[in-house]
């Protein structure tokens, strides 16, 4: 048995003659661009999280990137974020020209919130929240430090399409959210696309502008803007792909739940989940210190896996200008060297993952 740690085109297969309907669809309604498939996703979107405004854009990278322009974030203006996460959460703080300030991170993977306060500066802006694996951030917590410190919040919801805390999903917590539709997302798009969400009219109207050069109606800039628009072919693609995405995030929670109760090995340490229902699961990240021998073993017995995240982003070279050292975050370096993300995409075979089980039990 081969298992791959992702495989679109299983989802693919099921779903091909929706696909290919809304494909055609869009390509015969005579507009490519920012149109009705657009318009539709938008508020199908927003109705699914909560919020009043969707605008779609080009890639999660850029949503986060036109939420801090929208919500006047300037050049070396500080966002307090974490280093464990996707490197675009902090190549978008930069293209928006503000400085990222890493805080360390809980066992379950999040920022922790009580290590917030004291990097708070005179030049702070943003808390940059994300939601990492499925699992959310303390937003309660965090919402009350924003308020007290008049800082606005993003939520980066690249990997957290349906995740909740209680009953209120991950993407309304703040001003203003960011999805990324990356193919291996739980929804996820044929080709690049994201979305930002929000229920502030003047911070949507500003981000519709932004994604379509600073323009409002007519071709004339109000703002330095960009191209960062939503195609109607992945808008058409996510329209058909909403309608499952709970039942999708439900297999996913089914696989981490027998992952969660059926692997038995004290070699391996389970990620810290709250609540198997409120977790949508993008990623299954187990901890272990014999992480070289265990990847051994998965090649050995073809079980795919993945690393999220190998290096943090304080101590790549690309970063190092930040002025962060090794020992600056030491839970989010420790984790680095333990993590190993199993195979958890809703398509995976009852034998597959029995098969997964079996062999972590054996390792
Ligand atoms: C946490 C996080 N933030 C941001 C992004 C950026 O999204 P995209 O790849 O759509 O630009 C991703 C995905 O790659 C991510 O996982």
């Amino acid at each position: 048995m081969q298992i791959p740690f992702f495989d679109y085109k299983r989802q693919l297969k099921i779903i091909h003659p929706q696909i290919d309907q809304a494909i055609k669809k869009a390509l015969n309604s005579g507009w490519l661009i920012l149109g009705k498939e657009v318009e539709n996703f938008e508020s199908g979107f927003s109705k699914y999280i909560g919020t009043k405004y969707g605008i779609g854009v080009n890639s999660g990278t850029d949503a986060i990137k036109i939420a801090l322009r929208a919500i006047d974030v300037k050049k070396n203006d500080e966002v307090i974020t974490v280093a464990n996460t996707a490197v675009p959460t902090i190549s978008a703080i930069r293209e928006a020209g503000a400085i990222p300030k890493f805080i360390d991170i809980k066992n379950d993977f999040t920022i922790d919130e009580n290590k917030i306060e004291k990097t708070i500066t005179k030049k702070t802006k943003v808390i940059l929240a994300v939601h990492l694996f499925g699992t959310c951030c303390n937003m309660p917590v965090i919402l009350n430090i924003a308020k007290k410190y008049k800082l606005k919040i993003i939520e980066d919801c690249a990997q957290a399409h349906g995740a909740k805390i209680k009953n209120r999903k991950a993407g309304n917590f703040s001003d203003i959210s960011c999805f990324s539709f990356y193919p291996t997302k739980n929804l996820g798009a044929y080709g690049d696309a994201g979305i930002i969400l929000t229920n502030n009219k003047n911070l949507a109207d500003k981000c519709r502008s932004l994604r379509m050069y600073g323009m409002k109606k007519g071709y004339y800039s109000h703002l330095e803007g960009y191209n960062s628009r939503l195609d109607e072919m992945q808008a058409a693609i996510l329209n058909v792909k909403l309608k499952y995405l709970d039942r999708w995030n439900k297999k996913r929670q089914k696989i981490a739940d027998l992952y969660l109760t059926k692997i038995k090995n004290h070699k391996i340490k389970f990620p810290e989940i709250q609540n198997l229902q409120n977790n949508n699961f993008h990623l299954f990240v187990i901890r272990t210190d014999k992480r070289d021998g265990l990847i051994k073993y998965l090649n050995n017995k073809k079980i795919g896996y993945g690393i999220h995240y190998q290096y943090p982003i304080h101590l790549q070279t690309a970063y190092k200008f930040l002025g962060y050292t090794k020992g600056s975050l030491p839970i989010t370096e420790k984790f680095a060297n333990q993590i190993l993300s199993l195979p958890i995409f809703p398509e995976l075979t009852e034998k597959e993952i029995k098969y997964i089980i079996d062999k972590i039990n054996k390792f």
